[in-house]
């Protein structure tokens, strides 16, 4: 860090923790909840796993699954967050938070999506999740749209391929933006915007096998998705102009795999593929290379006349992303192929891996955060990273120190970023609690500094427990960073 000892992290720095609705509320079917995609998604046993996790859904599976009681679908009970979050919010005021990171469940406002008018138990509930933020000083930050797509507008429009859910996300957004608007500073518009094209019932509510051009739908989706994200910085501003709108990008530094010019080339490509979202919601407009990787992979994109000049007048106010790992890719063949939940490149020699097999890599987040800064110049926040991992209890007490020594290495080189110049507004690593995974919907893999007694097929106490990692950023908090 920096030679003269000081902490580069600014006073008011938002250190904090980060979840989704779907990941840890429950209580699917209770109080007018409706249905979202997440509910569909079932438990991965871990045998069954092979390469890369396939997290969309066919036609055939997603009326299974609509229809099947009697699978495991462990989003649809989460960690019971929904009766429990007065006891979960009082730890992380205990840890320290400033900021926490949640997503609000469309289809607990708007249970298909499309009604008119909201759920009033919906909007209640948020209401009281906030007041209790309020309660401890802790700023709530929240996503619109965490994978969360309502499953009548799967049904109804096949998700975000269709243009007419444009206006219900803004019908649900607007609603929110007014109720919160004294309780709630910083939003986010979508999850990870960039995993539609990855995954698009993830990212869009998209079932492929319905879709008119399969090869297009999920640029076409990422696309209605920009333009609403626009819109709905638009009207957020003339709600509340204190309001702060972000993106948020799943980013992973990608290096080429050796010097050869080819694979520098292709690493740069890669990056550019990555970027292109934030391309687009930070500067405004779609960038001049898009155009021939559209047309050398048959991607047709319709955009509507105006659609450019909204990108351009709405752009976000920050840029958030996640980072768990770099990548790695070339044109050199290399049957070994590192592990991530959508993203898979090469493995890196250089790199140890967690117990899901992702790629550790720290000084690939100062590398991202100068990347991006230098691109873009706005303010960034790190809203999500951290260490998925086996945690074992033993007498009452979880000696967690490798998600220390993950989350220390990476934080360490946030500070070195500071130091670089970089203007980086916060950090809420993933899962301060744990919490079912998003991929696999596994509960063993966890992310907590807070460990939750259940397992993979929900049974357990769902007593909350301290692990070690809990004292440990409780002191980083309260030192702002000096105490490592
Ligand atoms: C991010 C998602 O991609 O990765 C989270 O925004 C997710 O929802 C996190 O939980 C970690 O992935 P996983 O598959 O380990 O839960």
């Amino acid at each position: 860090m920096s030679q003269n000892n000081t902490v580069p992290f600014p006073k008011e720095f938002l250190w904090g923790g980060a979840t989704a609705a779907n990941q840890i509320e429950g209580a699917y079917n209770i109080d007018g909840k409706g249905l979202d995609a997440q509910d569909l998604m079932p438990f991965v046993v871990k045998e069954q796993r092979k390469g890369k996790i396939n997290m969309d859904l066919t036609s055939k599976q997603f009326e299974h699954n609509l229809a099947d009681q009697d699978g495991i679908y462990p989003k649809r009970f989460g960690i019971d967050f929904y009766h429990r979050y007065k006891e979960d919010i009082r730890l992380f005021a205990e840890l320290g938070f400033k900021v926490f990171r949640i997503s609000i469940s469309w289809s607990r406002i708007f249970p298909k999506g499309y009604e008119e008018k909201p759920n009033e138990m919906g909007l209640a509930f948020y209401d009281s999740v906030f007041d209790e933020c309020r309660k401890y000083g802790i700023q709530p930050l929240v996503t619109l749209s965490h994978y969360e797509t309502p499953v009548g507008l799967i049904e109804k429009y096949n998700g975000w391929e269709s243009r007419e859910v444009i206006d219900h996300f803004i019908r649900y957004a607007t609603t929110v933006l007014n109720q919160y608007k004294n309780k709630v500073k910083y939003w986010l518009t979508f999850n990870e915007i960039n995993v539609i094209t990855k995954s698009p019932y993830t990212g869009g509510g998209i079932i492929t096998d319905r879709a008119k051009d399969p090869i297009s739908v999920g640029y076409q989706g990422a696309h209605h998705q920009f333009v609403a994200s626009a819109l709905v910085t638009k009207i957020a501003h003339s709600i509340n102009p204190d309001f702060l709108i972000g993106c948020m990008l799943a980013r992973s530094e990608i290096y080429p795999g050796t010097n050869d010019p080819e694979d520098i080339l292709l690493a740069q490509k890669e990056n550019n593929l990555n970027l292109f979202f934030t391309d687009v919601q930070v500067r405004g407009e779609y960038p001049s290379f898009m155009d021939r990787y559209f047309e050398e992979n048959g991607i047709n994109i319709q955009k509507e006349a105006g659609d450019d000049e909204i990108l351009k007048c709405h752009p976000v106010d920050f840029l958030s992303f996640s980072y768990y790992t770099s990548l790695s890719v070339s044109t050199h063949r290399n049957e070994e192929a590192s592990e991530g939940n959508l993203f898979q490149g090469q493995v890196n020699p250089y790199l140890e891996t967690s117990d899901w097999g992702w790629q550790i890599d720290p000084i690939g987040l100062r590398v991202s955060l100068n990347d991006m800064y230098d691109r873009y110049r706005v303010p960034l926040f790190v809203v999500e990273n951290g260490l998925g991992a086996y945690d074992k209890v033993e007498d009452g007490q979880i000696h967690d120190d490798y998600r220390i020594s993950y989350l220390r290495e990476h934080i360490r080189q946030i500070g070195e970023a500071l130091c670089d110049g970089v203007e980086v507004i916060g950090y809420t690593s993933w899962g301060p609690i744990d919490l079912v995974s998003m991929s696999t919907s596994e509960m063993s893999k966890r992310y907590g500094f807070i460990y939750v007694d259940q397992d993979d097929e929900g049974k357990g106490t769902l007593d909350r427990l301290k692990k070690d990692s809990f004292y440990w950023y409780q002191r980083v908090i309260s030192s702002n960073g000096r105490d490592l």
